[in-house]
């Protein structure tokens, strides 16, 4: 089984991906989707967007993170997968499920789930242009209203090249809302020949493991699940009861350091009041730090967590 960190845009970022890898349990990485629309994206930008491409395309703790590409002029895609790999990408990834407005306008994330002849034609391009020891890989939805074309987008992906790909278990339409439609994943699975991992609604140990039982799928992507739990993915690997606050502090410490090294002073407290907010749910003390920084005393709030850390 293979457990891969999934990618979130404006959310599992480059901190966040070193230290979940560095918790552990983590087999691969997505990263947040790049947007690629008529131009060669430049070295620069790529390196602010994955980082881990100046480090072999992997996080400190050694875990490999594809890069995520989300447009649909496939020739333009082909290109920037291409420049991409030469930057030392370990696999380059294709967006079929982004379901924001202003990407699906443009033609590109979910929109194309109505289209599998032009998913096809992407991802070939995409394949064609990419060197083939490198993977290229795609994660779709399972439609855009409905689940009608669900199975013609995994063959396009499919017989497009790609060497595997994600289903996250749901419609466009369907959102976030639970529960997400697992039943899919084996008929998805038993249509195509490569292989399908699984990606919806893992919260829990126990639900990693009826998420493979239902689908027959080997390997797991998670995301919002991994936030909230950041130890989850270890806890899958090695049965280990659940992290503590206590051992979680210093890792929300070393996160909010890494934040405010890289990014202006007034941005720093809100990245870490986003992913205190959801840690909440599972840690009752996560609250109170997230309460004083929503009352917007968060030098207070510093100065504890990086007491913890010391
Ligand atoms: C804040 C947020 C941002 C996301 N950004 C992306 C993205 O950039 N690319 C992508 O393919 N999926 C994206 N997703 C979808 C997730 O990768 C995943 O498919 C979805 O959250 C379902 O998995 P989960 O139930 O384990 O969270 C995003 C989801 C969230 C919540």
């Amino acid at each position: 089984m293979r457990l891969i960190l999934a990618p979130m845009e404006g959310l599992a970022d480059q901190s966040l991906r070193d230290i979940l890898t560095r918790i552990g349990g983590i087999d691969l990485c997505v990263a947040e989707f790049v947007r690629v629309t008529h131009h060669l994206l430049t070295e620069k930008f790529l390196l602010r967007t994955v980082p881990e491409l100046a480090t072999g395309g992997c996080t400190r703790a050694g875990v490999p993170v594809r890069v995520q590409l989300l447009g649909s002029d496939a020739v333009c895609l082909a290109e920037n997968a291409a420049f991409i790999a030469s930057l030392g990408a370990p696999g380059i990834d294709i967006n079929f499920g982004c379901p924001a407005p202003t990407v699906n306008k443009h033609g590109g994330g979910a929109s194309l789930l109505e289209f599998p002849e032009q998913m096809h034609t992407i991802v070939a391009a995409v394949r064609r242009a990419v060197p083939r020891e490198i993977p290229v890989t795609a994660k779709m939805r399972l439609g855009l209203n409905d689940t009608s074309q669900a199975l013609a987008c995994a063959q396009a992906i499919a017989a497009g090249g790609a060497d595997e790909m994600t289903v996250h278990a749901r419609t466009k339409a369907d959102q976030y809302r639970p529960p997400a439609r697992w039943e899919w994943l084996a008929l998805i699975r038993e249509t195509v020949s490569i292989n399908v991992i699984a990606n919806g609604e893992v919260w829990t140990v126990e639900d990693c493991a009826n998420l493979r039982a239902v689908s027959g799928c080997e390997d797991v992507m998670i995301g919002r699940g991994a936030i909230l739990r950041p130890d989850l993915m270890h806890r899958i690997k090695t049965g280990n009861d659940a992290m503590q606050w206590a051992e979680l502090q210093p890792w929300v410490a070393d996160f909010f350091q890494q934040l405010r090294d890289r990014m202006e002073p007034q941005h720093a407290p809100k990245r870490l009041k986003q992913w205190l907010g959801m840690l909440r749910t599972a840690y009752p003390e996560a609250e109170i730090l997230y309460q004083q920084l929503r009352a917007e005393r968060a030098p207070v709030v510093v100065a504890k967590i990086l007491a913890a850390h010391r």
